[in-house]
């Protein structure tokens, strides 16, 4: 039997649940990673060489962990990131985590392949309550500007452009499941035909362009006036590259390890990136995000003392919704919340303002 919602006391808490009480096909298709999942594992486990250098003797009497996200007021520094087909593990869907995203004053990042319509998502919004985009970049360039166009009209507030996915990664978990009813789940794929041989993940991606490349980055900017923000960059020299391109942001991310296998986790490219930045005073021409592997407030903590604006989080809002609907990803994100205020006093800290990198020993990041 399934334990109440209040014995889970942290986010991985809600991954066992969601293992036990969710059918198998869409336990395969969210938990997957990537061949043999060493960057998924490596995500969460980099924040492990991560340690603190806490100052003692700050008034932290009260702890403000508020900030600003492409100039959006968040209660907390973490955005709820894109994850397809949100109708496998709930069946009101994503809709789900917009309500969530409203009682916690986050921002939802509203997939291109969500299970409930885009407008549905952009309806079940209330008062000021901030939405993005995340964008699969269709090969008829006319339905990607449709999409785009549409998202802005109704009110999102950023574009973030997946560049880590020119195909789809191969999760085996995931193809051995063999999915079959995937069509049934997706509303804005276009309504290309699709491949249903191999899994939930490359049956609905047979439309993503691979030709897409910085040269259509102008393309981008000239048909909208949302910040843009790649997702999925790897490297230094790409994130020097979106800068002079003028995007607005990168999220450091290798797509929750279920593309490239042995890609490195976003926090260990954070920590090669800032320092360059820093060094040519540039730190504040981009908006940098990390995600991946994020399950604890101490890992956000560590990711903006390295010079993160904030962090996404995928899978564990996922399995609270699979396990236990809206109250289950409340109690993830109050959770985070709890930890935050307790972790923040911890480290001689109370604002955001005053995380910094010499609030962290990250020297084993980087050796492997
Ligand atoms: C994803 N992710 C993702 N990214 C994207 O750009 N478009 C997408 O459609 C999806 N779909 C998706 C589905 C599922 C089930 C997962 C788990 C992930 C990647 C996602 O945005 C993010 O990069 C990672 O999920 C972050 O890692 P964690 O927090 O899940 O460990």
């Amino acid at each position: 039997t399934k334990p109440i919602l209040e014995q889970c006391y942290n986010l991985m808490d809600f991954e066992s649940v969601a293992r036990k009480v969710m059918k198998k096909t869409a336990w395969a298709y969210y938990s997957s990673g990537a061949d043999d999942e060493i960057t998924m594992r490596e995500n969460h486990s980099a924040y492990h060489k991560i340690w603190f250098r806490p100052r003692v003797l700050e008034d932290v009497s009260k702890i403000d962990f508020s900030t600003s996200m492409l100039g959006t007021k968040v209660d907390i520094p973490f955005y709820i990131t894109a994850t397809a087909l949100g109708k496998l593990g709930h069946p009101e869907g994503e809709v789900v985590l917009t309500r969530a995203a409203r009682k916690h004053n986050v921002i939802q990042m509203i997939p291109t392949l969500a299970s409930c319509s885009f407008d549905e998502l952009c309806d079940a919004r209330e008062g000021d309550q901030v939405q993005w985009l995340q964008l699969y970049v269709n090969s008829k360039r006319d339905i990607t500007k449709k999409i785009v166009q549409h998202a802005e009209k109704r009110g999102c507030k950023g574009l973030f452009i997946t560049v880590d996915a020119p195909q789809l990664g191969r999760r085996e978990k995931d193809m051995r499941s063999k999915f079959s009813d995937v069509g049934s789940n997706v509303q804005s794929s276009g309504g290309d035909q699709v491949d249903r041989s191999q899994g939930a993940a490359r049956a609905i991606s047979s439309f993503i362009d691979p030709a897409l490349s910085w040269k259509d980055i102008p393309w981008f900017q000239s048909i909208t006036k949302m910040p843009i923000i790649l997702k999925g960059v790897q490297r230094v020299e790409d994130v020097i590259r979106a800068i002079e391109s003028g995007v607005q942001g990168v999220v450091l991310s290798n797509h929750g390890g279920r593309q490239l296998d042995f890609a490195r986790s976003g926090i260990e490219v954070l920590s090669e990136v800032m320092p360059v930045l820093r060094e040519r005073g540039w730190e504040d021409r981009i908006e940098i995000y990390v995600d991946g592997g994020i399950r604890r407030a101490t890992d956000i903590i560590k990711a903006l003392c390295l010079g993160a604006k904030g962090v996404g989080i995928g899978r564990p809002f996922l399995f609270a919704m699979s396990a236990y609907g809206l109250p289950g990803v409340d109690r993830a994100m109050q959770l985070l919340k709890d930890e935050m205020e307790m972790n923040m006093r911890l480290i001689g800290c109370s604002s955001v303002s005053q995380l910094n990198p010499t609030l962290v020993d990250s020297r084993a990041l980087n050796v492997h």
